[in-house]
């Protein structure tokens, strides 16, 4: 039994690319058992931009900060806690803009925090999470991934291994405005290999 998370980073729903290559990939892993959480991040009302309180918090021992930070810092603590506690990620990465989506990376805010997904050592920051498996699926329009404007997938990595995360499984859809459904079978068919 695992708690697979599910991070959706498109803004679009119906007709998104990734959301569909998520469900797919979702049906294949999920087991009898498995708990299912799901962040959407553009519309969870937990996923919000930072303010001042907030950040504040981020550096202030919990019983030393002041009622508005408890307060602003309350959503990060929950979804950083939510990412700590499970055991496979599902992440949907559209490129937008040679990098992750605003939401996407509104959220990655969210769950980096000193004390629950990494920590501050002597030797610099280390990763508390571990044997984690994330699988990341990326879409583009035009942008081949792993060429030199690709951000997303050298941005993530560094992100997950930050973290301690280091099994990683990209899943590729990108160039999908040259073959839309080729891009789509091709991942599909990665998928069915796991
Ligand atoms: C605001 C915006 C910026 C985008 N930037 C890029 C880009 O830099 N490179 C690229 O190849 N595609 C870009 N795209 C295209 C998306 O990556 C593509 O439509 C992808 O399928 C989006 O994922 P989704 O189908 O899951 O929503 C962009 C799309 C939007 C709306």
């Amino acid at each position: 039994m695992k708690t697979l998370l599910r991070i959706d980073g498109s803004p679009r729903k119906e007709t998104s690319i990734s959301r569909q290559l998520a469900t797919t990939l979702q049906e294949h892993l999920q087991r009898e058992g498995d708990i299912v959480l799901h962040r959407d991040v553009y519309y969870d009302d937990l996923v919000q931009l930072g303010n001042q309180d907030q950040v504040d918090a981020f550096f202030t021992p919990e019983n030393q900060q002041t009622e508005a930070q408890k307060a602003a810092v309350y959503n990060s603590n929950v979804l950083a806690q939510e990412f700590a506690n499970a055991d496979t990620y599902i992440i949907t990465s559209p490129m937008y803009n040679f990098s992750v989506t605003a939401g996407l990376k509104t959220y990655i805010d969210s769950i980096s925090r000193a004390g629950i997904s990494f920590q501050y050592t002597e030797n610099g920051p280390i990763g508390l999470l571990k044997d984690k498996k994330a699988y990341v699926i990326i879409t583009t329009g035009g942008t081949k991934l792993k060429s030199p404007v690709d951000h997303v997938t050298t941005y993530l990595t560094t992100f997950l291994n930050f973290l301690g995360i280091t099994d990683i499984t990209f899943i590729p859809a990108d160039e999908v405005v040259a073959n839309q459904d080729l891009a789509i079978s091709n991942a599909k068919e990665l998928i069915s290999t796991f």
